[in-house]
């Protein structure tokens, strides 16, 4: 099956492949030099995935781990990464290996991380399972886990070998998932093209019940994100437009302790930064407007679920804070994310953010 992407890399390109079978692509992808592979998921994702992808690399590979870890942000720490590593020592895992993360955004950051540590970094492969890592956090390299201060504060840069995204597993993903997923998809077209935004309208108003995104506009999404990794692999400058909604999002997620879902915070985030993004860098009001709209018609929570106050603090814990200043990248209008002098964030008064935390009214 052809890739519906490639990601640029320094160190040459890989393939975004897609497809209900995701064990026969993970085998075709697979390079024959990887003689030992580690499946690393989380307690959800493992036992329903694992078991097929195994099946499909045994004939290919020596021996195949299967390691999982409880699920939930909550267990997303370095204190789950050296368990995990102990157990692939324990088994012996050498350079050769490959590490095959399995499942949503966050069992994807605590696989790669481990595969960027282990032995100084051995090769991995994410097989997205969730709409959320399938159109963001299964391409573009970043590792990582929480710690008490914020989200992803300690993590790596090691891209994968190739990732095969599992439209299968859609069908059966609970709704929340599936809305979490949603958010980024809007924001990638927020950030990079608004005919995409305009086509997820028409999806969403004609949308019935909890219908998956249809596959052309998930693929799309997965092309603007591996355009925009590709662009600036290390997140130098440009990467940095990614993080639309997520400085306030981040901080949404910490001062809940995770009760509200990445996606839900993006959401969010994005609406709060579209305010901000209004009187920085002049977004027409009609385009924060739609932006709102699109979200609630996807039932994402738009209106902050918590007081500024309980946010404050960790606004300024964001990787993008500058000499102690929050920045955050900002859209100018639908399609079309701020730039000045190479620049792809603002800096934002914490004032600022106080007085547009809620809707005006
Ligand atoms: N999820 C943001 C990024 O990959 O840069």
């Amino acid at each position: 099956m052809d890739p519906i992407a490639h990601v640029q890399t320094a160190g040459g390109s890989y393939p975004v492949l897609c497809g209900d079978d995701a064990p026969a692509l993970l085998a075709q992808l697979w390079d024959a030099r990887w003689r030992q592979a580690a499946l690393i998921g989380d307690s959800n994702t493992l036992p329903r995935f694992g078991p097929a992808l195994a099946a499909a690399l045994a004939p290919r590979c020596g021996e195949v781990l299967q390691l999982s870890f409880p699920a939930g942000e909550a267990h997303k720490t370095r204190a789950t990464k050296q368990q995990l590593e102990d157990s692939l020592l324990a088994a012996g895992f050498e350079r050769g290996a490959c590490v095959v993360g399995v499942g949503g955004g966050i069992a994807l950051d605590v696989a790669g991380f481990v595969a960027s540590t282990l032995l100084r970094g051995v090769a991995h492969v994410n097989v997205a399972t969730s709409l959320l890592a399938q159109v963001d956090a299964a391409i573009g390299g970043k590792t990582g886990v929480n710690t008490a201060q914020g989200k992803n504060l300690i993590g790596t840069f090691h891209q994968p070998r190739a990732v095969v995204i599992d439209c299968a597993a859609l069908a059966s993903l609970p709704a929340a998932e599936l809305r979490n997923g949603l958010a980024e998809a809007v924001k990638h077209a927020v950030l990079a093209d608004a005919s995409l935004f305009a086509a997820l309208e028409a999806w969403a108003d004609a949308r019935v019940g909890d219908a998956p995104l249809p596959r052309p506009l998930l693929a799309r999404c997965v092309q603007i994100k591996a355009e925009v990794v590709s662009r600036d692999e290390r997140e130098q400058a440009f990467r940095q437009v990614l993080n639309f909604g997520h400085t306030v999002a981040h901080a949404i997620e910490a001062a809940s302790a995770h009760a509200v879902a990445h996606g839900a915070a993006v959401a969010i985030g994005m609406v709060v930064e579209a305010r901000v993004a209004e009187r920085l860098c002049g977004l027409p009001v009609a385009d924060r407007e739609r932006l709102q709209r699109l979200l609630a018609a996807l039932g994402l929570p738009t209106a902050p679920p918590l007081p500024f106050a309980a946010a404050r603090e960790l606004l300024g814990h964001d990787k993008k804070t500058r000499a102690g200043v929050v920045h955050c990248a900002l859209p100018e209008r639908l399609g079309r994310m701020h730039e000045a002098a190479g620049r792809w964030t603002l800096p934002t008064p914490i004032e600022l953010l106080a007085e547009l935390w809620e809707p005006v009214r």
